[in-house]
């Protein structure tokens, strides 16, 4: 069950979102700190989030729209990962920061060599529980994300400073110079009630 309080996170989450996206604009570096602590904020706890937007699919992971800024400002996802699934090589094209809920992922970053050829770079991470990541065109923008576990789904909640699911993007092929792209849209029709009280 799900009390009125546990769901006000989201809530209180997206109303600080906006307040932070109406604020005049600011270095990047200064947003991803402060978008940072409150997504940092809202995967402390895993209490709230409702099953309907936590449920994997068993072929294809899921992008489950929580919350879209009318005006496109931001969004905010929650990703879960099927036992074994993983993201093709792509980019965003806009910020992005990545809460980890519940398991584990792991993320390769991939970047292109003085060959114009896509290559791997660095070794793997792994996100917990409680942690974030940050993703940019100014950083680091090229990864792939996988679910840690095997035998267990993992939920990612993602914010993003765009509407993820409307952004034209790219799929990467590593080692060559071949990109497609693409537009992600969302796994389910409906969205998050960020003011729907408790539940049976
Ligand atoms: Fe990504």
């Amino acid at each position: 069950m799900k009390t009125t309080m546990q769901k006000d996170t989201l809530l209180k989450a997206v109303k600080n979102l906006t307040l932070l996206v109406q604020e005049p604009a600011r270095p990047e570096a200064q947003l991803l700190e402060r978008a940072g602590q409150i997504m940092s904020e809202l995967v402390q706890t895993d209490d709230w989030l409702d099953d309907e937007f936590a449920r994997p699919h068993p072929q294809f992971y899921q992008q489950y729209l929580l919350y879209g800024d009318p005006l496109d400002r931001f969004s905010l996802v929650s990703f879960v990962w099927g036992p074994g699934q993983t993201t093709p090589v792509h980019d965003h094209t806009v910020w992005g920061v990545i809460g980890m809920l519940r398991g584990a992922e792991t993320e390769q970053h991939f970047s292109v060599n003085d060959q114009g050829l896509l290559v791997a770079t660095g070794k793997p991470g792994t996100l917990q529980p409680g942690q974030i990541a940050c993703v940019s065109p100014s950083i680091g923008d090229i990864h792939q994300v996988s679910n840690a576990f095997q035998d267990k789904t993992s939920v990612s909640i993602h914010l993003y400073g765009g509407n993820i699911g409307r952004i034209s993007r790219h799929v990467f092929y590593p080692g060559t110079n071949q990109s497609k792209t693409f537009i992600s849209g969302y796994s389910s029709h409906v969205s998050s009630n960020l003011w729907a009280g408790p539940r049976a």
